[in-house]
């Protein structure tokens, strides 16, 4: 086994051992994909002052994110069809995160299902909910979440209809996997993954298989988001599922100011900075681009949260700097996941803590609630010049 000293050692082992067509979907972002790269580059943009002759001993990365004590400020991100890139891959990645200290969240397209989840781990997690037509199957999937004790709701709010996305488009994703000559010829070269995809104790949605009546293709992300989503999904709607759920509450997906302002206006509990990943609007700004503005817009009102982009623990600290108080991974611990199996997600949450920590001790920091812009060198036209 290869040594493994940061987030992209882990994508190369997952590239070679899961199947193209989802390594294609974690990897791809929509149309032209440039919000999806950059989401990344941005973080390069912004460089670290070097601070010395500072104690540097009994540093921490704890944290809190919602009130919840962390080992350090970075939750696992909802990624739809997670246990395709490895055999159970929810119950794997949840049963890390919590053993490390760091919420999971699952998706409602995840593979194993809220209870598998909640069977296989004993610490709660939180659940990320997509809104379906079907008002009755909401009632019953919010139920479902409080019957397995989710300690909050992240509400995605910039998913009503999909972004295209070529290669999945091109791939025929679908989980599971449908068998056409250009899949078994890849899945012949996935054996191991395949082997183990043979025990998995699902292989399709398992929150919405058997749950959600009417659709003409249950393997197809498309089809469900399609056919199922909710298009109406507005500020009245939201109101009424942070109601229904009665506790805690992150609202995820915001890249506006405006925006920002009326979810902390309703009374969320976090919101998520977030551009989906580069996978929903392609041409929108980068998160870490926009977590100033909204920082001016909102600071103070709400707990700001931030995805997109994240892949080492130096971009944990620029978002932490910028004010976040918590951030999210999704890619980097699906490359873990998939390379390596729970293992594999503990090896990315040590990778990140590692940088995160070595990083704050040489800006000269001990705590993350310390960080600030002070420890950055941000360029003078970072937000943009962009006509109001
Ligand atoms: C679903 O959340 C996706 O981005 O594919």
């Amino acid at each position: 086994m290869p040594v493994i000293t940061n987030i992209d050692d882990l994508k190369r082992i997952y590239e070679r051992r899961v199947p193209r067509m989802f390594y294609d979907y974690a990897e791809s972002g929509s149309w032209t994909e440039q919000t999806f790269r950059d989401n990344s580059a941005d973080f390069h943009d912004i460089r670290l002052r070097q601070k010395v002759a500072v104690d540097m001993s009994g540093r921490s990365t704890a944290s809190q994110m919602i009130g919840q004590d962390v080992a350090m400020p970075v939750a696992l991100a909802p990624v739809g069809l997670t246990g395709m890139q490895h055999a159970d891959g929810e119950m794997k990645a949840a049963k890390a995160a919590l053993d490390f200290g760091v919420p999971f969240t699952l998706s409602t397209m995840s593979i194993n299902s809220i209870e598998d989840v909640a069977e296989h781990t004993c610490a709660p997690f939180w659940f990320q909910l997509y809104t379906m037509k079907d008002e009755d199957y909401v009632r019953r999937l919010i139920q479902r979440a409080k019957d397995a004790n989710c300690s909050a709701l992240v509400i995605t709010l910039d998913l009503q209809i999909l972004g295209q996305r070529h290669k999945d488009l091109k791939n025929g994703l679908s989980a599971p996997p449908k068998l056409t000559a250009k899949t078994i010829a890849n899945l012949m070269t996935k054996w191991a993954w395949g082997i183990e995809m043979l025990g998995a104790k699902r292989r399709e949605f398992g929150n919405i298989v058997g749950h959600v009546q009417g659709i003409s293709d249950a393997s197809s992300l498309g089809a469900w988001t399609a056919e199922q989503f909710d298009p109406s999904l507005d500020w009245k709607k939201i109101e009424k599922l942070m109601e229904q759920w009665g506790g805690k509450v992150i609202l995820k997906g915001i890249l506006d100011p405006e925006d920002a302002k009326m979810a902390a206006k309703l009374g969320a509990d976090a919101i998520v900075v977030s551009n989906h990943g580069g996978r929903q609007l392609d041409g929108a700004l980068s998160s870490i681009r926009m977590l100033p503005r909204i920082m001016d817009a909102v600071a103070g009102d709400v707990e700001v949260h931030l995805d997109s982009g994240i892949r080492s623990g130096q971009d944990v600290l620029k978002a932490l700097a910028l004010g976040a108080k918590g951030t999210y991974i999704g890619r980097a611990f699906v490359y873990g996941l998939g390379a390596m199996g729970q293992k594999g997600v503990t090896t990315a949450l040590e990778v990140i803590q590692k940088e995160l920590d070595t990083t704050m001790a040489l800006c000269g920091e001990r705590n993350v609630a310390d960080l600030g812009p002070h420890n950055l060198l941000v360029p003078q036209d970072f937000c943009g010049r962009w006509q109001e």
